[in-house]
């Protein structure tokens, strides 16, 4: 039996599992390091892609290693640029969309996701994504901006459309530290 409940990386991937499955065309908005890239190369199987951004050279070259040791690099397609301009990459409808917003772990910590600019990447994301499809954030308060990007997003999820969209936010309520926040958006079938 688990000991505690799931955290909420964990979490986010445990929803990706549940809705997201083999032969799927997802994005990575943020690469970062390259484990969510590699988590969803994992779970689209061979005749699935993935389309992971990040603006960072360094951050494009460490889940290209990443991936390349796993080889799993043919199921990933990745571009070095601003996910706010995911549309000029992509037209096809997507399964699935992740975020893992803030610095790059071991980075530049000045270089983060910012609340305007997240907000247009999702609005995009959420116009590609299929009825049945599905958005995952893993947004932090804790460094200088989080807090803001947390509450623009806070805000424009909450308005969604219910007949066409489900939110779900999956938060600690009580903890001394700011663990990170999960939103997750699905988008309904029909809708
Ligand atoms: C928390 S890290 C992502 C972690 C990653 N998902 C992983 O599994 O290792 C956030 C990343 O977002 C990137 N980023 C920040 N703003 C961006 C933007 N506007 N477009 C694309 N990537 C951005 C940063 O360069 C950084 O690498």
């Amino acid at each position: 039996m688990r000991r505690g409940f799931t955290p909420p990386v964990a979490f986010s991937h445990l929803l990706l599992t549940e809705h997201i499955g083999a032969g799927a065309l997802v994005v990575d908005a943020t690469a970062g390091n390259g484990f969510d890239t590699l988590f969803l190369a994992e779970l689209i199987g061979e005749t699935g892609q993935v389309i992971a951004f990040d603006r960072q050279k360094v951050a494009i070259e460490t889940t290209k290693a990443r991936l390349e040791k796993c080889r799993l690099l043919n199921r990933v397609k990745l571009i070095h640029d601003d996910h706010q301009k995911i549309r000029d990459y992509i037209s096809k409808p997507i399964d699935g969309i992740v975020f893992n917003l803030g610095y790059l772990p071991g980075g530049d910590q000045g270089i983060i996701t910012t609340g305007p600019s997240t907000l247009k990447a999702v609005v995009a994301g959420l116009q590609l994504l299929k009825s049945g499809g599905l958005m995952v954030i893993v947004a932090y308060a804790g460094h200088p901006g989080g807090k803001e990007e947390l509450t623009t997003l806070l805000g424009f999820l909450q308005g969604l459309d219910g007949k066409l969209f489900n939110v779900l936010h999956y938060h600690f309520l009580n903890q001394q530290k700011t663990p990170p926040q999960v939103l997750a958006v699905k988008k309904r079938v029909g809708g």
